[in-house]
C-alpha cells in the first residue's frame, strides 16, 4: 500500500496547504469559466465540489492539475506554485492524481500493464517493484484476480477501480476526481464510492467533484458549492445541505437532492409547502 502523507524526511507541512488557488481565472475564448476562484485545501481534508452543468468545476479541476492553462491567479500544491512551469510533469504527477469521469484506460495495456507504466516510464521504478505495488493496489480495490485481464473484459465500475489504482501508483499526496461515477450504470456506482470512502479514511488529501449528494454529504469534510465560475458558498456538508445560506444554493439543493433521494432543505420544504415547487 503506498505512502500518503506526510513523506518520512519531509518537514512537518501541516501549516501548508495541501491545495492553495488565488484568485483564478480562465476563459475559452469569449467565454469566461473561472472568474477569480480562491480555495484552499488542507492535507488530510476531502473536499467535495458540487455545482450546476458549466458551472466550471472541471475547469477547476484541470487547472490544479495543470492540464489547462491558467489566465490569471496562482495554483498551489504543498506551497509550490505548479503554474510557472518550473514543474516537470514528473513533480506534478508526484503531487496530484486525477480521476475522470470516462476512465481514460490505455486499452491495448492489461491491467498490469495499465498499473506499471507510468511508475517504471515516469518515476524510474524497477518493474519487479512496480509490478509488487500494482498487485497491493489492485488487493486494495478489490481486483487482484483481474490483474492480467484487458480493459475491455472489465465492467465499468472496475475499469474505474483499475483507474483509481493507477493514479495512486504514482503515489501522489492529492487525489482529484471529477465525478468518477457519472458514466456508470447505477448497480456499479456503489463499488466505486466505496474505494473512494475508504480513501478517504485511509487519510488521503482528496477533491470530489461529484452529483453524488448523499455521497458527498456523507464522505467530506467540507463542501464547495459553485455557480457560474465562481465558488458560491462553502461550509461543512450540514451547513451546505442542510442549512444553506445563499438562495442560488438553496435552488441548487432543491432541483437536485429530491432526485439524489435526499431531503430538501426545511425552509425550502416550508416554502414549497406554502407556494408548491
Ligand atoms: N476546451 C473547452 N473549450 C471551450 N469551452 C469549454 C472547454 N471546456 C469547457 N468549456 C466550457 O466551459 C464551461 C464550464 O465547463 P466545465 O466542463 O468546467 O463545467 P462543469 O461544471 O464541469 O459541468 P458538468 O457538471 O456538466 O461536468 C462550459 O460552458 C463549457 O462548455
Ligand atoms: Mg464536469
Amino acid at each position: 500500500m503506498p505512502e500518503t502523507q506526510p513523506r518520512a524526511g519531509e518537514p512537518a507541512e501541516r501549516d501548508i496547504p495541501a491545495i492553495e488557488v488565488r484568485n483564478l481565472s480562465k476563459s475559452f475564448g469569449q467565454l469566461s469559466v473561472l472568474n477569480g476562484i480562491s480555495l484552499s485545501v488542507r492535507e488530510g481534508e476531502v473536499v467535495s465540489v458540487i455545482g450546476p452543468s458549466g458551472s466550471g468545476k472541471s475547469t477547476l479541476a484541470r487547472c490544479i492539475c495543470r492540464l489547462e492553462k491558467i489566465d490569471g491567479g496562482d495554483v498551489f500544491l504543498y506551497g509550490q506554485k505548479v503554474n510557472d512551469g518550473d514543474h516537470s510533469n514528473k513533480d506534478l504527477s508526484r503531487l496530484v492524481g486525477m480521476i475522470f469521469q470516462q476512465f481514460n484506460l490505455f486499452p491495448h495495456l492489461s491491467v498490469l500493464g495499465n498499473l506499471t507504466l507510468s511508475p517504471v516510464k515516469i518515476l524510474g521504478v524497477p518493474r519487479s517493484q512496480a509490478e509488487e505495488q500494482a498487485v497491493a493496489l489492485l488487493r486494495r480495490v478489490g481486483l487482484e484476480e483481474k490483474r492480467n485481464a484487458w480493459p475491455n473484459e472489465l465492467s465499468g465500475g472496475q475499469r474505474q477501480r483499475v483507474a483509481i489504482a493507477r493514479a495512486l501508483a504514482m503515489n501522489p499526496r492529492i487525489m482529484l476526481f471529477d465525478e468518477p461515477t457519472s458514466a456508470l450504470d447505477p448497480e456499479l456506482v456503489g463499488e466505486v464510492l466505496s474505494v473512494i470512502a475508504g480513501l478517504a479514511e485511509s487519510g488521503m488529501t482528496m477533491m470530489i467533484i461529484t452529483h453524488e449528494m448523499l455521497f458527498a454529504r456523507d464522505v467530506s469534510d467540507r463542501v464547495l458549492f459553485m455557480a457560474d465560475g465562481t465558488i458560491v458558498e462553502q461550509g461543512t456538508p450540514d451547513q451546505i445541505f442542510s442549512h444553506p445560506e445563499v438562495p442560488r444554493t438553496r435552488q441548487f439543493l432543491q432541483r437536485t437532492l429530491p432526485h439524489y433521494g435526499g431531503d430538501v432543505p426545511t425552509d425550502e420544504r416550508k416554502e414549497n409547502e406554502r407556494h408548491g415547487p
